[in-house]
């Protein structure tokens, strides 16, 4: 036997018993006559004492471990003169009489402890050491509890687990797909799977009634904190059903994942807030409802005082923070840099303070009176000690993404985004389309088997573009973490939305036509959501980066570093699949 406890086990009751571990060496400090051995795997440390004056030779043996040696130690478990608090096996330590080096381990590239010297590059390079440090590995136990979860909740509401391939046809919305070249299918392309979006909705035509998968989702879009060019979603689909009826269930879901993994109960039903709301008061789909400062709109109150910025302005809009009035110049300049910066583009911001005794000083007084400036505090609820930060422009919509950076920024400078708080909410009632500059073209907003809402239905002919949509996004913390829609179960109305988006009909049915056939043959009505998993996982064990809990993820430009993918092909295989590579000019 390789080892008879672990070493996260004994505990002081354990003392007197003699085991055996087995486990990587985390370090070794000798102390006079005593070699101290910290033996670390998945459970745990546990202190090894070898004494050199019982066995002057296992000292020297031990004297000799590196770091991440992989060592078998016999000995007896006793009680520990200075106890550490800080391991739960702190109470003990193991009086060797035995050392096994089972294997031996170069020094490794960084320090593998929970606080590292590596930096990304290195940790990701060698990743499975990077995997040893106890909190990337807690990040990858939680999402092992997280999956178990869902398959137990799912599983006790009636849902099958069903697996959809992976390779599948391309398809052209969403994102860019990854392909695969075919070898027995001369010049032709699989695609990976975006989402199983169209399978899961064949699978309604089955019959399987509930669904879920928690699969690998693959697009090759620009990548960010929260985006992974493959992911994992947890995908369900239900038939008969209404949104209602999706959202209730899903949110249960949420609530139970809530409790059973970060103990906080969540009693309230979740808020359900329109897409328009969402956009009016937080300028963003996808709001962090941690914290208030909502956007005030100023038009009315600012426009046509011969200030030409905002009597210029499609949109003026301010955030009120609450007891900031206190922010210095150079606070205030910096924010300003903040929203000039390139990525949110801003051109200026005008602030405003309410002093102690109700008056308001502005850094545009010269154009506003007193009144009109009171007329703005009390239209924001300001009090003496806040500060009102005010941004305008020519284009509305992107103006209120401006403010809503601002407002995030603000959030975090004044501590109200806290890791451990959670905000809940669904925002529904999305648009159909958005209108895309690069195709010139409306595009489907979730995707195009998206149920319009059925008071809407009529302005598909009308004013499509003010057509909303049966969809829904959870949102936490600011973060989507899922997303889903009542899908179109009817043939026609599924061309006519081909038809709006662009497609011609032909083009429709070579993308599409298994799923406008499917339907002719009796698809119930139907709809579904898919959780992000990794943003789930990392919203829960407050990382900063959904890479954190992934085994092996990709870094920013989608490479994996530790495989040193993607890579070149070898003209063999390039040959087989009668592929050529063309160098790409330099143009
Ligand atoms: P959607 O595209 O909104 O919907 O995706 C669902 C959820 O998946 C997560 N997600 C991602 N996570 C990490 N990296 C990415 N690149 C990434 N892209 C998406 C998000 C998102 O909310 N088929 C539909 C779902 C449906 O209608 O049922 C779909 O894929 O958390």
């Amino acid at each position: 036997m390789y080892r008879t406890k672990n070493c996260g086990e004994l505990r002081i009751s354990d003392a007197g018993q003699n085991v055996t571990l087995a486990g990587w060496v985390q370090r070794s400090r000798k102390m006079g006559g005593m070699t101290f051995v910290d033996v670390r795997d998945r459970y745990g440390i546990t202190q090894v004492v070898f004494d050199h004056d019982t066995n002057a030779a296992l000292n020297d043996a031990a004297n000799k471990l590196g770091r991440e040696f992989v060592i078998q130690v016999k000995g007896k478990v006793a009680e520990r003169t200075s106890k550490n608090p800080n391991l739960p096996t702190g109470d003990i330590e193991i009086i060797a009489d035995g050392l096994t080096v089972l294997n031996r381990s170069e020094i490794p590239p960084f320090t593998i402890e929970e606080e590292t010297d590596g930096g990304d590059d290195i940790r990701m390079k060698y990743r499975y050491l990077d995997l040893r440090r106890p909190n990337v590995r807690r990040n990858l136990e939680l999402r092992h509890r997280f999956t178990m979860e869902v398959r137990r909740y799912l599983d006790g509401k009636g849902f099958l687990e069903i697996e959809t391939p992976m390779l599948v046809g391309s398809t052209p919305e969403g994102a860019r797909d990854f392909v695969v070249p075919s070898r027995m299918n001369h010049g032709q392309f699989y695609a990976l799977p975006q989402s199983p979006q169209t399978l899961k909705q064949l699978l309604m035509v089955s019959g399987m009634d509930r669904y879920f998968q928690i699969v690998k989702c693959f697009r090759d879009e620009d990548l960010r904190a929260d985006r992974q060019p493959e992911f994992t979603q947890i995908d369900c689909e239900m038939s008969f059903v209404e949104q209602n009826d999706i959202i209730e269930l899903f949110e249960g879901m949420a609530k139970h994942l809530f409790k059973e993994l970060r103990g906080v109960e969540l009693t309230e039903p979740f808020p359900r807030m329109p897409w328009a709301d969402a956009m009016k008061y937080y300028g963003s789909d996808k709001p962090d409802t941690r914290f208030d400062m909502k956007f005030v709109e100023l038009m009315d109150i600012l426009k046509g005082h011969g200030f030409s910025v905002f009597d210029n302005a499609a949109y003026i809009g301010g955030i009120c923070a609450k007891g900031a009035a206190s922010y210095t110049r150079k606070q205030l300049d910096q924010l300003t840099e903040f929203v000039k910066r390139p990525q949110i583009g801003a051109k200026g911001m005008v602030y405003a303070r309410v002093e102690p005794d109700g008056s308001v000083k502005s850094s545009v007084d010269k154009f506003y009176s007193q009144e009109v400036l009171q007329l703005m505090a009390k239209a924001m609820d300001a009090e003496p000690g806040d500060l009102i930060l005010i941004l305008s422009g020519d284009d509305a919509m992107k103006t209120r993404k401006q403010l809503c950076e601002l407002r995030l920024e603000m959030g975090n400078r004044l501590g109200l985004r806290d890791k451990n708080k959670f905000s809940c909410l669904w925002v529904v009632d999305f648009p159909m389309f958005e209108w895309s500059d690069e195709e010139q073209r409306l595009m489907a907003m979730h995707h195009p088997f998206t149920h319009p809402k059925d008071e809407d239905i009529p302005m598909l002919d009308t004013d499509p573009a003010a057509v909303r949509a049966d969809a829904y996004d959870m949102v936490v913390n600011g973060v989507e973490v899922g997303g889903g829609s009542i899908r179109i179960h009817d043939s026609e109305l599924q061309a006519k939305m081909f038809e709006i988006l662009g497609f011609t009909p032909e083009k429709a049915q070579e993308q599409f036509g298994f799923l406008m056939n499917a339907f002719k043959y009796g698809a119930p009505p139907h709809g579904g959501l898919a959780y992000g998993l990794d943003r789930w996982v990392s919203l829960f064990a407050g990382l900063d980066s959904i890479r954190d809990c992934i085994a092996f993820p990709k870094n920013n430009s989608g490479r994996d570093v530790m495989l040193d993918a993607p890579a070149p092909l070898d003209q063999k295989q390039l040959d087989e699949l009668s592929l050529e590579i063309v160098e790409k000019s330099s143009k």
